[in-house]
């Protein structure tokens, strides 16, 4: 039988892009060499692509795709999860591993995650929207009505509105990068400019209090809901240090929990995934408030993060499926 032409894109553009190439390893080293001929591209972070294996510039990207059977897109963050390049896929009708554009776009904006979920009646932090346009910020209210305010006044909107703790975060973001919790008006202020850095469209949450918990989904239609892990930040909060650079930040699989909040929380997965049209695989974050043991959703990953300690890949071993066969599973799907 005659190999599957795999390509498996990584790095990227964004500002995960060693994120992804540690995700793409992990994948690379355990494809079925058998079933798979394997063609690595790498992206560097300015947008150019490379054959890995030959360490060759690739001068004509849709030539070199058409070549292929299928691809995976192992990409986080801005033009790899956020629908563009599931948009040239499309155009070049080359089937490719998880979200489409809408679901990859709509997962990648975390203002347009929310009215999505809302629309979904899923339960998440309140939250206030602003944009920057020049050294302006507009206050976008629920009917998508806008203000033009300084910092100051936008500022004393929010406090108003919604309780410290909060968390300002680029709409537009991946791996805490350019996420701060605020806990008084000036380092509101402060942190509202610091996430307009990587983003004109910025989203201020109230804190929730509580456990951390993600879930894995696979599948397109008949899909697919592991269990429930849980994230131990090592900060006060998940940052980026606490991600990456931090050993004592730890993941508990399955989560502790009762079954009862495990069975809600498989369920407004499923929900989540669907209500964005969801393809393939995504991972879906949440919230238990301490308080209440309310479940409210965070944000949906629909690139995940890949290496073989990562949470997805580890949630659906535990549910039975070994890291090998979930690429495969993974690549089957988008050739379905
Ligand atoms: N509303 C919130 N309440 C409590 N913690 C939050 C809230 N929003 C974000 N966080 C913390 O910040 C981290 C990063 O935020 P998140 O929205 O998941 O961004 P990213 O897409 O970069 O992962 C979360 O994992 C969590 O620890
Ligand atoms: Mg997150």
């Amino acid at each position: 039988m005659e190999k599957i032409k795999l390509g498996i894109v990584f790095g990227g553009m964004s500002t995960e892009n060693e994120v992804s190439v540690k995700s793409a390893m992990s994948i690379i080293n355990n494809i079925d060499v058998e079933k798979y001929e394997v063609y690595k591209i790498y992206i560097t972070k300015n947008g150019e692509w490379f054959d890995y294996n030959k360490n060759k510039k690739i001068e004509n990207v849709m030539e070199y795709l058409k070549y292929l059977d299928v691809v995976f897109p192992v990409l986080h963050g801005l033009y790899g999860e956020d629908g563009t390049i599931q948009g040239l896929f499309e155009l070049l009708r080359l089937p490719y591993a998880g979200c489409k554009v809408l679901a990859s776009s709509v997962g990648m904006d975390k203002v347009y995650t929310k009215i999505i979920f809302e629309k979904a009646g899923l339960l998440q932090a309140k939250y206030e929207y602003i944009r920057k346009y020049k050294d302006k910020y507009f206050y976008i209210n629920k009917s998508f009505d806008e203000e033009c305010l300084s910092l100051e006044e936008t500022t004393e909107r929010i406090i108003s509105n919604i309780k410290f703790p909060m968390y300002i975060k680029p709409s537009n973001s991946g791996s805490s990068i350019g996420i701060n919790k605020a806990k008084n008006r000036e380092e509101l202020k402060k942190y509202i400019e610091v996430a307009s850095i990587y983003d004109n469209k910025i989203i201020v949450e109230e804190g929730i209090v509580g456990r951390e918990v993600e879930c894995a989904v696979l599948g397109n239609e008949d899909i697919l809901v592991s269990g429930v892990g849980e994230i131990k930040p090592a900060d006060d909060y998940y940052s980026y240090e606490a991600k990456y650079n931090n050993k004592n930040s730890i993941t508990e699989i399955p989560a502790k929990i009762d079954n009862e909040l495990v069975e809600k929380i498989r369920e407004q997965a499923k929900k989540a995934f669907k209500a964005i049209d969801g393809k393939g695989l995504s991972r879906v974050d949440f919230f238990i408030e301490k308080e209440s043991n309310k479940i409210y959703i965070n944000e949906i990953n629909t690139l995940p993060g890949f290496t073989n300690i990562s949470m997805y890949p580890k949630l659906l071993e535990e549910y039975g499926i070994p890291y090998k066969d979930l690429i495969d599973r993974i690549i089957k799907l988008a050739l379905t």
